[in-house]
């Protein structure tokens, strides 16, 4: 008698091999042992006879993909980001999406917080002098920075992860000012000891400006020209949550015209390139989109993807009720 073939799962970049082995014990699992980049044309080649992926943040799923995946069934991003989906096509599709949201809010603040300190203090312009062989002796004027204590920080987009930055200022003595499309109630402003301020209030008041909000055509270079001009000229940028909230071009060129004192990114639009003129500037830190990269934090989020794929494949405990879903109507429309 031949059981009927179990249906296959691509895990499209190498992920713990202890946590891909309990997709094994359900799919036919295919697991990149690379990290690259994935084009359109190659997601659709990839996933023409799978059921489900764990997918990077990068990899894209739109209707072009989707028209060459006739058995997909669900995709679990192993972020909590997801403008690399079309989750209207997806929904349309009756493909289930999932991501990892919570797991990662505390260990992305810790980096946003070492990111606003590199920055302000210059600590890798400071290595990177100390390391060239250019440190002739202690000098009382070298690589003056900024302070981070009294200042105000600025926070644009006030969910989880921005609420995670702000409740980290009172060590610092610093304000904390916020503005999000929906205020957050009272208890949860006084947790955060932040301030509900308009766009234009935070832009011109904030010392550091971090920004945690979601990447979306609402959000598309939320930050310009016209808005780092409305910020202090001794300001900081600071971006962990992804590249195209940014106009690269217009703060490429503020921070070259010192039009603000610099900038801390973990995120760029075309990722991962970076402009040859950010990389020439010694006013901004970069670094790899990391912010989320501790072991442990990876490692939860690696498992609720896979927890989610198992589910939304209709196995293991939560069979049919993948905790994360980003497109609950996708349910209506769903694929057999
Ligand atoms: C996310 O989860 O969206 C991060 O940007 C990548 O880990």
């Amino acid at each position: 008698m031949h059981s009927s073939p179990r249906p296959r799962v691509w895990v499209t970049r190498p992920l713990f091999d202890d946590i891909v082995d309990r997709l094994r014990e359900h799919f036919e699992v295919e697991c990149e042992t690379l990290d690259r980049e994935w084009s359109r044309a190659e997601m659709a080649q990839k996933l023409r006879d799978k059921a489900g992926a764990i997918l990077g943040v990068a990899d894209p799923v739109d209707a072009s993909v989707l028209a060459h995946a006739p058995l997909l069934r669900a995709v679990a991003n192993r972020g909590v980001g997801y403008n690399n989906l079309d989750v209207a096509a997806l929904s349309q599709a009756g493909v289930i999406a999932t991501n990892t949201p919570g797991v990662l809010d505390e260990t992305v603040a810790d980096f946003t917080w070492a990111l606003m300190l590199a920055t302000a203090r210059r600590v890798t312009e400071a290595e990177r002098f100390l390391r060239s062989g250019q440190w002739q002796g202690m000098s009382f004027h070298l690589m003056l920075g900024g302070d981070l204590h009294g200042r105000t920080l600025g926070i644009l987009g006030m969910g989880r992860i921005g609420q995670a930055v702000a409740r980290r200022a009172v060590g610092f003595r610093m304000p904390v000012l916020y503005h999000n499309r929906t205020r957050l109630d009272e208890a949860t402003e006084r947790d955060c000891a932040a301030r509900h301020v308009d766009r234009e209030t935070l832009l011109r008041e904030a010392d550091f400006l971090v920004l945690a909000l979601p990447m979306n055509a609402q959000t598309r270079h939320a930050i310009g020209a016209a808005e780092l001009a409305q910020m202090k000229r001794e300001a900081y940028l600071i971006n962990i949550a992804r590249g195209g909230v940014v106009d690269d071009a217009a703060l490429i060129e503020a921070l070259a015209a010192r039009r603000i004192a610099g900038a801390g990114l973990d995120v760029f639009e075309r990722e991962p390139a970076v402009p040859p003129a950010m990389l020439a500037l010694d006013n901004v830190v970069l670094t790899p989109h990391i912010a989320s990269a501790s072991l442990a934090t990876r490692r939860q989020m690696a498992s609720m993807a896979v927890d989610n794929l198992i589910a939304a494949l209709g196995c293991g405990p939560q069979a049919g009720r993948p905790a994360h879903v980003i497109n609950a109507d996708s349910l209506l429309a769903r694929r057999a």
